[in-house]
């Protein structure tokens, strides 16, 4: 199988091919800049290299033509993802990204579904450790609510190991805005969410601020909720806030490898009825980096292969993950890369 990775010569872009070479398979790096594709393709040991820059749409959807599947690592996304997102429907191809930009998932899912559909492939924006496991843990936890009145969406990890791009992309998302999905209809967010979270693991519960995480986009496709809206751990809020142009350009382009390995992710969905009754349910793992690369390239692998949702379900389309792949089947691929889940309640 061939795996096309468009910013293959990013820091993630980088993991993803050499998590493609990890699972046997074939990557094609694709990107914008032939040295530095070269030296990526050098040092994962292997792939083939294609230059395709975003200005030549023709060259794109070329560069994806003989691949089963793309995996799009060029962010801030809200600015090239686009153009990568047409160039794969374009040449028939499935398409995954590491995103974790709100209103770009958000407007992939609403403006792609029919041309996506059409071409017969799936689109899956926001496949990475955040937007991939918070999707699938909050539909397993709406599962065990009916009906769900307010789902809450919490990214509880603790601040640091980010790449510049991760900081340059939030630098960009916390300026947006997080919007709340109320009634049918996304809006700016409200000042009434909760101020702290039960965390697992922890004693006391930990400050939380308002945040646009991909569960806002994706959740209520799947999950029929009066409410959904998302938090941060509000230490992770006041970093991002203090990203100015200036501290972006000062941070590492990568993390160092230590603190990369040793930081931790961790999802929290809460699903309450109104009544009363709540389920919480939460995922977490190691290695935020190496793990978006194992979940977007096992996501592209699925699709490719037909092993998205059972039959009767759709395949093709702009999808969530939760939509595309079966979301307890899923985690527990993660399972023996030190990811652990559970649901409890109500
Ligand atoms: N949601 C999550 O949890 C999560 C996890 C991981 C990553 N991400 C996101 O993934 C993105 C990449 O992060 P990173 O740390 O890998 O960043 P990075 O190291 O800066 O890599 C960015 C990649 O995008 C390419 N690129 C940038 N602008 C381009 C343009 N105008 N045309 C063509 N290619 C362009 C770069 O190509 P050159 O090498 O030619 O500059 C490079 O390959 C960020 O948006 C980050 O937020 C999200």
């Amino acid at each position: 199988m061939r795996i096309a990775v468009y910013g293959a010569s990013g820091f993630t872009g980088r993991l993803a091919v050499a998590e493609v070479l990890r699972r046997g398979m074939t990557p094609v790096l694709v990107g914008r800049n032939e040295e530095r594709l070269r030296k990526a393709a050098a040092e994962a040991g292997g792939g083939d290299v294609r230059v395709a820059g975003l200005d030549d749409p023709v060259a794109l959807a070329g560069a994806f033509g003989d691949c089963d599947a793309v995996v799009n690592c060029a962010g801030p996304f809200t600015s090239w993802g686009e153009t990568v997102v047409r160039a794969a429907i374009a040449a028939g191809r499935h398409y995954v990204d590491t995103t974790g930009e709100q209103r770009y998932i958000n407007r992939i899912l609403a403006a792609y579904d029919a041309d996506a559909e059409r071409a017969g492939v799936a689109v899956v924006p926001g496949l990475a450790d955040d937007g991939g496991p918070g999707d699938l843990i909050a539909h397993l936890t709406a599962e065990r609510v009916s009906p769900v009145e307010e789902l809450l969406i919490a990214d509880m990890r603790r601040p640091g190991a980010a790449s510049r791009g991760t900081a340059r992309t939030m630098a960009e998302v916390f300026a947006e805005g997080p919007l709340d999905y109320v009634d049918g209809a996304w809006v700016p967010a409200g000042d009434d969410a909760p101020a702290s979270l039960a965390v697992p693991g922890a004693d006391e519960e930990v400050p939380v601020t308002p945040f646009p995480l991909p569960g806002v986009a994706t959740v209520p496709r799947h999950v029929t909720a009066h409410r959904v809206r998302s938090v941060v751990a509000a230490e992770v809020a006041a970093a991002f806030l203090a990203l100015t142009p200036d501290v972006v350009e000062s941070i590492p382009e990568t993390p160092d490898e230590d603190s990369r390995r040793a930081a931790q992710w961790l999802m929290v969905a809460q699903a309450e009825d109104g009544r009363g009754g709540r389920a919480r349910g939460w995922v977490t793992g190691p290695d935020p980096y190496r793990l978006t690369a194992v979940i977007a390239v096992e996501g592209a692998r699925r699709l490719a292969a037909g092993e998205g949702r059972a039959s009767g379900e759709r395949r093709a389309g702009a999808l969530t993950p939760a939509q595309a792949f079966d979301p307890a089947d899923f985690l527990g691929f993660l399972t023996p890369h030190d990811v652990t889940w559970q649901v409890t309640g109500p």
